[in-house]
């Protein structure tokens, strides 16, 4: 009961419960929120402080950024789930709050994808910076196929594919593989790479990860390589990538651990420093997902560079759940 009341009154004001309704959208920053309520920074802080004191709120660092969301776990966790779903649309304040918010996410997917625009010819070259891809290749199909390559996949889904290379590496295990991806340009270098490929059963089409138009419980396995960290809402795009695997399917998420390199958000878009296992393992139990296994690959080794980055391999299995309504084609 105390702790139901202490909730209770830590979400009891008009600004708090504007803050929590556009966390309820999206993890975001106190410069983001400021920008959102039109109040002044120490006004939004002071408010934060009380709802992360009073564990409503999860204060995530990051480098510079330092992140604030609902709490989805402990005791307070399911309150404030519950407040935030029940702050009326309609009111003035929360509209303007909502169109705010949606202009800022806006205005983050124009810059990411302007981003992606502009390396979309060298995004081979890039993404080999970063890591040994051979190692988190052959990783990636130990998780999904077996160390024998023995198992085979019906139908597989790479979200946010960019230039296509996991539909490429998955190409000999699956009977289908398709890619999606928000980008044009990403796409078009996708694919003429599968076309010189040569598979006729690796696809690519456009679409948004939050949104996808796609039939639910129709995968065996789901990818998501190198995608979260530019995301300002992962979870939600877990959970609606989860809606695609079929009872007992696979979702592999590959990111980079928690790190310091700032300068990854500054050139190259990323919005999050890496990811931790605890919160992938939160979001893909919220998306229903279980049995999650971890892998690391340690960046180091004298022939890599400083500027290599541990990679984590996440392993998340659908339960036996009634499969959804197919939605489209
Ligand atoms: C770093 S690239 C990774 C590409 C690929 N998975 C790989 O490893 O080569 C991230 C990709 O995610 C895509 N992306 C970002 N946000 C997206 C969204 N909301 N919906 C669909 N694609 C998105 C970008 O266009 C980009 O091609």
């Amino acid at each position: 009961m105390e702790i139901l009341l202490a909730g209770l009154r830590a979400a009891g004001e008009a600004t708090r419960l504007r803050l929590l309704h556009a966390l309820g959208q999206s993890d975001l920053t106190v410069s983001e929120l400021t920008q959102i309520l039109g109040q002044s920074q120490p006004r939004i802080s002071r408010h934060l402080k009380l709802m992360v004191e009073a564990g409503l709120l999860d204060r995530h660092r990051e480098g510079a950024w330092v992140f604030y969301r609902l709490a989805d776990r402990g005791d307070q966790g399911g309150l404030v789930q519950a407040i935030a779903r029940l702050i009326p649309l309609d009111d003035p304040e929360i509209a303007r709050d909502t169109a705010r918010l949606s202009a800022i996410r806006a205005e983050r997917r124009e810059a990411a994808s302007d981003y992606f625009a502009s390396i979309a010819a060298n995004w081979h070259q890039i993404r080999s910076r970063h890591v040994p891809e051979a190692e988190v290749e052959s990783a990636i199909l130990d998780m999904l196929v077996g160390v024998k390559r023995d198992r085979r996949l019906a139908h597989v889904v790479d979200l946010g594919t960019g230039t296509g290379r996991m539909l490429e590496i998955m190409a000999p295990f699956a009977d289908q593989a398709l890619g999606v991806d928000q980008s044009a340009d990403m796409l078009r270098i996708a694919r003429a790479n599968l076309e010189a490929f040569g598979a006729r059963h690796l696809r690519v089409r456009q679409g948004d990860l939050y949104h996808l138009a796609l039939d639910q419980a129709s995968a065996d396995a789901v990818i998501l390589h190198q995608v979260l960290h530019f995301l300002d809402h992962p979870a939600a795009a877990i959970k609606e990538a989860a809606q695609l695997l079929k009872p007992g399917g696979a979702m592999l998420i590959v990111d980079f651990a928690p790190h310091e390199f700032e300068m990854l958000r500054t050139e190259q878009a990323h919005r999050r420093l890496g990811l931790a296992t605890s919160e992938v393992s939160a979001w893909c139990k919220a998306a229903g997902l279980g049995q999650i296994e971890t892998r690391a690959l340690e960046a180091g080794g004298p022939e890599q560079s400083g500027e290599m980055l541990t990679v984590n391999l996440w392993l998340a299995r659908a339960g036996n759940r009634k499969p959804g309504k197919p939605q489209h084609g």
